[in-house]
């Protein structure tokens, strides 16, 4: 296995974020920067599987405290994809085993 740089961890407004596409046709990545964290969860909605941001650019509700899928208007708690309003209260975004290297951010690729 190799490590895949996915973008700098400076691209990552503070208290904000961004989606990447990891395959064709498989769920990409939603990055989430507040301070020094850096969290990823899978970009598909527990719901119905639609990725969040089908509004691009929209991750966070004014708060920036809660994701929301731009599908139904369910809301996920940044600090751990726990949904907490919404079709698929209860429910939780997979997070994804991303790691900051020399100011990169990176996943195991294979
Ligand atoms: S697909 Fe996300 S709330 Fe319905």
């Amino acid at each position: 296995m190799t490590a895949k740089a996915l973008c700098r961890a400076d691209a990552l407004a503070d208290g904000g974020g961004m989606s990447v596409e990891l395959a064709p046709g498989k769920p990409g990545l939603l990055l989430l920067r507040d301070g020094e964290t850096v969290r990823a969860y899978i970009n598909s909605c527990p719901h119905q599987g639609t990725p969040l941001d089908l509004i691009p650019d929209r991750l966070r509700d004014e708060s920036g405290r809660f994701l929301v899928c731009s599908t139904h208007g369910a809301h996920f708690r940044v600090e751990d994809g726990y949904c907490v309003s919404g079709p698929c209260t209860g429910a939780s975004l997979r997070p994804a085993p991303i790691k900051l290297s020399q100011g990169w951010v990176t996943i195991e690729d294979g």
